[in-house]
């Protein structure tokens, strides 16, 4: 393997060819801020918040899609970079409702938290504003499309699963969002509620529909269980407040499946203390039932305890 040597903020690296800049910083120990980036899957380089300054490149390029070179020198936190980061998240910040005190993500929220870093308390930017309608259309998903910074990552995770790509960028310029096919609620799509959109977005654009309410991220604690009602071994992560477990959401998938219904709902029943009770359709409406009603178990129960 080759390897090259650079500079980051003064200190020497050496990392394999190939290797980006901001891999390199990460493997230094040196913080760079990311919001589209993932490292499962392929590079993007849209939001631009990564940007760094390498002396004799005519812009500040994004570190997440330029390869460190021989001899090459990087600045993370350069007057240039800090002002770009600032103007970056002031513009997004212009069309961001400002409702963190209320937001689900708040303390789990990259935006807020870049915004905190580099002191944007509010955007210079004034303007239309995006009020879209918020999607609750489904049993697991919320999606509050005046929130979405379209980093893509749900767009390029949804993707990355064969025989899913449930949505994707549609319309132009302002008007850009995040849609499922024909722009219809995530309730009448082919989504199957895997999750794993919910799990890379940065923000509060995505957020868990059991979890709404039920405390801060800050009060909850994780525990990370693997699934074992197959073979693919998927990872969840069973929250829990207050020694309660209130929620399971999913982690990684195995072998780059979505995460399926049996998995998530059966781990649910398992970890719950309260698990939701189960619903049968009655004159068209669904309503909450005995577990013995569901299984169709009445009748049998009835004579034991006879
Ligand atoms: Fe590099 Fe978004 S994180 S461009």
């Amino acid at each position: 393997m080759s390897y090259v040597s650079l500079t980051i903020n003064g200190i020497n690296i050496k990392v394999s060819k190939g290797t980006t800049v901001l891999d390199a910083a990460r493997q230094a120990g040196i913080f760079i801020p990311t919001l589209c980036h993932d490292p499962a899957i392929p590079r993007f380089g849209a939001c631009r918040i990564c940007v760094v300054e390498i002396p004799g490149m005519r812009n500040l390029p994004a570190s997440c899609v330029t390869e460190c070179t021989e001899g090459m020198q990087v600045f993370t936190e350069s007057p240039a970079v800090v002002e770009a980061r600032k103007t970056i998240l002031e513009l997004l910040l212009a069309n961001h409702p400002q409702d963190c005190l209320t937001c689900d993500r708040n303390g789990d929220c990259r935006l807020q938290d870049y915004a905190f870093r580099y002191g944007v308390k509010e955007s210079g930017f004034t303007g239309e504003r995006k009020d879209y309608p918020l999607d609750d259309s489904n049993p697991y998903i919320i999606r509050d499309a005046n929130k979405c910074i379209l980093c893509g990552r749900c767009v390029r995770t949804c993707n990355a699963i064969a025989e899913r790509s449930v949505i994707d960028f549609g319309y132009r310029g302002f008007g850009t969002k995040i849609v499922t096919a024909m722009d219809t609620p995530l309730g009448e799509s082919d989504c199957v509620y895997c999750g794993r959109c919910v799990t890379v977005c940065p923000v509060g654009a995505l957020t868990w529909k059991p979890l709404a309410g039920k405390g801060r991220t800050w009060e909850m604690s994780r525990q990370e269980v693997t699934c074992t009602f197959c073979d693919s071994g998927c990872t969840f992560e069973v929250l829990s407040k207050n020694g309660q477990n209130i929620g399971v959401v999913p982690k990684e998938p195995g072998s780059g499946r979505p995460l399926c219904l049996k998995g998530r709902l059966g781990l649910e029943l398992k970890y719950l203390d309260e698990p939701a009770a189960p619903q049968l359709k009655k004159d068209g409406e669904f309503v909450e039932v005995s577990w013995a009603e569901a299984l169709g178990l009445e009748d049998i129960l009835s004579k034991l305890t006879k």
